[in-house]
């Protein structure tokens, strides 16, 4: 069975929103592997984000995931990597389709990085590497 890495970043924990992403998501019938709340370190985010580094955004990036506190949840279903992708919309709040939810629950802040509620990892690989950061 496949498995993805679903991250409710700072902002969807701070405006109280990690049941509402739980809910979507074992609502469309994925299943929670393991949870926790945890308060990433600069480490564990340059290793996470580590595709990113060079690009201008990165700095606010980090800065921002190490601002409070992230859910990390593992969460398992056939095609769940494309599928919570879905789930989730397109990175840009602004225009994410509603229903998705940074679509329904995002928007612009006006700040350097776009604060868009959760991540999912993009592919096997990617899944494989962020839960063995994530889940050690
Ligand atoms: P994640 O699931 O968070 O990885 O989102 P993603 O795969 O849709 O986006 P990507 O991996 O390309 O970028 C990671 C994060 O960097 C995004 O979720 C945004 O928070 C931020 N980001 C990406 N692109 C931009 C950009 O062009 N400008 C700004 N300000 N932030 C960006
Ligand atoms: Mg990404």
């Amino acid at each position: 069975i496949e498995e993805t890495l679903v991250l409710v970043k700072p902002d969807g924990v701070a405006r109280n929103l990690t049941g509402e992403i739980l809910r979507r998501i074992e609502a469309k019938g994925y299943s929670l592997v393991d949870l926790k709340l945890v308060q990433a370190d600069r480490d564990l985010l340059a290793k996470h984000y580590a595709e990113h580094e060079g690009k201008p955004f990165y700095e606010p990036l980090v800065e921002f995931m190490e601002s409070g506190p992230v859910v990390a949840m593992r969460i398992a279903g056939n095609r769940v990597i494309e599928g919570f992708r879905s789930l989730a919309g397109a990175t840009d709040p602004t225009t994410a389709a509603p229903g998705t939810i940074r679509g329904d629950f995002g928007r612009d802040w006006g700040l350097k990085v776009q604060q868009n509620l959760v991540h999912g990892s993009d592919s096997v690989e990617s899944a494989e590497r962020e839960l063995a950061l994530w889940f050690a």
